[in-house]
């Protein structure tokens, strides 16, 4: 069961850095940290996801894999509406390269079985899905971004605004 959850996940995530590569979103595992212009600000850079130790060695003490995932999508989700609203698009994909980032944490926590959901615990594989169909729609719109297509970007700001709400009413909170 969980073997089978945990290739579905590696398999997923394939797919999503396939997608994003595809989407101009390719750096997030940078094999050249001390070039890497993020490396210094991003305090994962140099966690070792293979080092021991599960892979929330390298969150904040006290701060679990999805709330260090959360607080950076909050911080996207507030730059791609801004952004939007401004039609100042080259602004997002470095925000959304972040939650990618953090997302590989999270995965990995998901998989080592170190995380459990506040709300439907027993739930997981739901969680997995609905996460990926946000993820796919970040990546939809960083194509809208490629393409500098203004309306698409907005409409698709609505679609994930709706992926936080609809997530968290089933997961979030009791
Ligand atoms: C696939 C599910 C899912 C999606 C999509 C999702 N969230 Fe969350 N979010 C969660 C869960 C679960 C928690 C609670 C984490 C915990 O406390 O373990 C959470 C917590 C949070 C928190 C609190 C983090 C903290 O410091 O404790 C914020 C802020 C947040 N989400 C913002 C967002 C925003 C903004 C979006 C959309 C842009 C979003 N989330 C999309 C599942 C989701």
């Amino acid at each position: 069961m969980l073997k089978s959850r945990a290739a579905k996940i590696i398999l997923l995530l394939s797919m999503m850095a396939l997608a994003l590569s595809a989407a101009g979103c390719g750096g997030g595992k940078s094999k050249s940290k001390g070039t890497d212009p993020h490396a210094a600000a991003d305090p994962h850079a140099t966690a070792d996801p293979h080092g021991g130790g599960g892979a929330t060695a390298s969150l904040p003490p006290g701060v679990n894999a999805v709330q260090n995932e959360m607080r950076l999508m909050n911080e996207a989700w507030q730059i791609i509406l801004t952004s939007v609203s401004n039609n100042n698009l080259a602004a997002i994909p470095e925000a959304i390269h972040k939650v990618h980032t953090a997302r590989n944490i999270t995965v990995e926590a998901i998989n080592n079985g170190e995380y459990t959901l506040p709300k439907n615990p027993d739930k997981m594989d739901e969680f997995i899905q609905m996460d990926n169909a946000f993820h796919d729609d970040l990546v939809r719109l960083l194509q809208a971004v490629d393409a500098n297509d203004l309306q698409a970007a907005t409409k698709q700001t609505g679609v994930l605004l709706n992926g936080c709400t609809n997530c968290h009413t089933k997961f979030r909170f009791k």
